[in-house]
């Protein structure tokens, strides 16, 4: 099925906030990671069935170190330190995809920041 596309400024934010003066992302903004450990963003995405789905995080990250961050679906880490790495500005923009299990109906999926640089700056994520 067609992936269903979640705005990272509509999900729920710890240590983030939405900004959007850097070009070329989908909606109305992005999530600014603070830069710290821990911040996270949590999106609740719904699934057809339960199985194996492709999840796409859409990022910037205008630095040249890696941003990785921590994928995890209902609570349990799927993906650690993920890479996030330099995209080359703030305004180029590059996706990655983790595949993980997901329940029927509604599901969790929260991108944490795991190094003191904080996380990339995050668009959406497709499921
Ligand atoms: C700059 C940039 C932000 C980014 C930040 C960072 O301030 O404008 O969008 O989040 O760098 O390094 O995390
Ligand atoms: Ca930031």
């Amino acid at each position: 099925a067609a992936a269903t596309r979640y705005e990272a400024e509509n999900a729920t934010i710890s240590q983030g906030l939405v900004e959007s003066n850097h070009a070329g992302y989908s909606g109305t903004g992005f999530v600014n990671y603070d830069n710290l450990t821990g911040g996270y963003v949590q999106f609740t995405v719904n699934a057809a069935s339960a199985g194996t789905a492709a999840i796409t995080l859409r990022y910037a990250n205008g630095t040249t170190v890696n941003r990785p961050m921590t994928i995890a679906v209902n609570g349990t880490a799927v993906s650690a330190n993920l890479a996030f790495n330099g995209t080359g500005a703030w305004t180029t923009w590059a996706s990655t995809t983790v595949s993980a299990p997901v329940n029927a109906g509604s599901n969790t999926i929260r991108a944490t920041a795991t190094t003191a640089n904080g996380g990339p700056n995050l668009d959406y994520v497709d499921v």
